[in-house]
């Protein structure tokens, strides 16, 4: 067995023998949307430094836990605080949770970001739908030898963000009055965030976002089998002509306020599953 697989194994013999009950959903909270874990009635929480194998997250805004419990019902898996490739881990070990996660029975994965807009139109607070993406640089999680255990050697990525989910979310959010984009997320690795001249390439090369996660989880999870929900929270706009700093604080800040929009959407989600 390959190293991957036996810490695999090692982690979720350990937290099977914390919490047996069939779990289907996996969901990632990204920066600054802690907050939908308070409507999860927790059952069980384990925080990363105590599971074998997970790496520590290290940003301000990341709490860092999993938590298992009933959302609207349904058993799910969150990770509160996501692991970044900008933080210096590995892509593997940036997507060793969403491999536990699918060695746990999840079979749907929903997935939340911070991201800059740079569709025109886009406004700081905008909820994203993702229906593709485009990888700047973020190297693919998937190179090296292939775990057969998990899935295929060259995984088609025709649709890697669900259209029916998609289609769900847009029933939602239109039986909520909540306003939503849909376009492409650029994943690029930050800690930076771009320059004016690299928001503008993003633009012209296809990109309605930018962000500093989501890609590498996504690829794992669709080479294991998944389906894939996507969405980001537009905390910041990336094309603007003057003014154009942006800080960390401001990008926590917009997505506290957008997030009552996003739990509404991941909850009516997650009982239509
Ligand atoms: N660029 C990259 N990542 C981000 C941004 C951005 O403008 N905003 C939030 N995460």
């Amino acid at each position: 067995m390959s190293a991957l697989m036996q810490e695999l194994k090692e982690t979720v013999a350990f937290i099977q023998s914390r919490y047996s009950k069939e779990i289907k959903i996996g969901i990632i909270l990204g920066s600054g949307l802690g907050n939908l874990a308070n409507d999860i009635e927790s059952e069980l929480e384990i925080p990363y430094h105590e599971i074998p194998n997970f790496p520590l997250s290290t940003v301000k805004g990341h709490k860092g836990r999993l938590i298992f419990g009933k959302l609207n019902g349904k058993n799910v898996l969150v990770m509160a605080g996501r692991f970044h490739f900008y933080e210096g881990y590995s892509a593997k070990q940036v997507t060793f949770p969403i491999r536990v996660m699918r060695l746990l029975g999840v079979t749907t994965l929903l997935l939340s970001n911070a991201a800059g807009g740079v569709q025109d139109k886009m406004e700081v607070g905008d909820l994203m739908i993702i229906n593709d993406h485009i990888s700047l640089f973020q190297p693919n999680p998937l190179i090296g030898p292939n775990e057969e255990e998990l899935g295929t050697r060259f995984p088609d990525m025709s649709e890697p963000y669900s259209k029916e989910l998609i289609q769900k979310a847009e029933a939602i959010a239109r039986a909520n009055n909540i306003d939503l984009k849909l376009g492409v997320y650029c994943g690029v690795t930050g800690p930076t965030f771009e320059t004016r001249a690299e928001y503008k390439l993003i633009h012209t090369l296809g990109g309605d976002a930018v962000g500093m996660s989501t890609v590498q989880e996504t690829i794992v999870a669709k080479h294991s089998g998944m389906q894939v929900f996507a969405i980001s929270v537009i905390t910041d706009i990336g094309i603007r002509e003057d003014e154009n700093t942006i800080t960390h604080e401001e990008v926590l800040q917009a997505a506290k306020d957008a997030e009552p929009k996003l739990t509404l959407l991941f909850g009516g989600l997650v009982a239509d599953l």
